[in-house]
């Protein structure tokens, strides 16, 4: 794990999106899994901005997001598909035959899961997955507890993620129980992870994740078994790890033919 620990989150955003745009520039075709919520918003706002004024393109770029609500139509305004549509897809140029999210209205969740799971495989996988971090620790909605080698499949939220998350319906209490989410063991098959975290609220989960035991009880934590994975945090989600100095150092002092972003 490579800790990247930057002074805000627009900061970490902003290399969090050099990051995204070099591996389209690399491969053309890149698979990347996405992520909803607060915190890839600026990265998705720079991306964006990087579409329109330095040419990013994602014409041959597929996309798989981690989740979404089940019982929520995609027109529903905190279903995942209309903030992805919102917050990132009308402002690039990604073909929408190459996006894919889990569709929370299926008859047959099983099935679909199943089909997703496939869908990634014959993309060829995922290449960089975009990540946050729940308070709790939980990476997609696979909540404490999740078996560290799940796939796609329903998910019940806990009461602290529906908590977290009744900021984005506009009634409260509207927040559905269940969900459907890459697995863990999905997630792990990415050649590359981006975790991202902002704000004192995330700093124990940070820790959790990056310092702590591995562990179901904080599905962050299965990171530390993945090879390549870089965490980009601001001061405030740093606030509760022991080796912060280590980490900026590491950052700062790089050999030079391990390029900085
Ligand atoms: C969303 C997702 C979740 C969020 C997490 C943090 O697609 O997979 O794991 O990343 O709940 O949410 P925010 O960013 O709103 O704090």
């Amino acid at each position: 794990m490579e800790i990247i620990i930057l002074p805000t989150p627009e900061e970490a955003s902003a290399v969090a999106a050099r990051l995204v745009a070099r591996q389209i520039c690399e491969k053309p075709s890149s698979v990347l899994g996405l992520a909803t919520g607060g915190t890839p918003c600026g990265l998705y706002r720079e991306l964006a901005r990087m579409h329109s004024e330095e040419a990013l393109d994602f014409a041959r770029v597929t996309t798989f997001n981690l989740d979404e609500y089940i019982g929520l139509d995609p027109a529903h305004q905190a279903s995942f598909h209309y903030f992805m549509a919102e917050n990132f897809f009308r402002h690039i140029n990604v073909p929408p035959t190459l996006i894919h999210i889990p569709n929370g209205m299926t008859a047959d969740v099983p099935a679909h899961c199943e089909a997703y799971e496939q869908a990634i495989k014959a993309a060829g996988g995922i290449d960089l997955q975009i990540l946050g971090l729940g308070s709790d620790g939980h990476l997609g909605f696979n909540e404490p507890g999740s078996s560290l080698a799940s796939r796609t499949r329903i998910k019940t939220l806990t009461e602290r993620t529906r908590r977290d998350n009744t900021r984005f319906f506009a009634e409260r209490d509207t927040v559905p129980h269940h969900v459907i989410t890459m697995g863990l063991g999905t997630i792990m098959e990415s050649r590359m992870c981006l975790l991202l975290a902002f704000g004192r609220g995330k700093a124990e989960a940070v820790a959790a994740s990056v310092e702590g035991p591995v562990t179901a009880s904080v599905p962050g934590s299965l990171l530390q078994f993945h090879p390549r994975t870089k965490v980009i945090i601001d001061v405030e989600a740093a606030n509760a790890l022991t080796r912060a100095d280590y980490y900026r150092w590491v950052y700062q002092n790089k050999p030079a033919w391990q390029t900085n972003l």
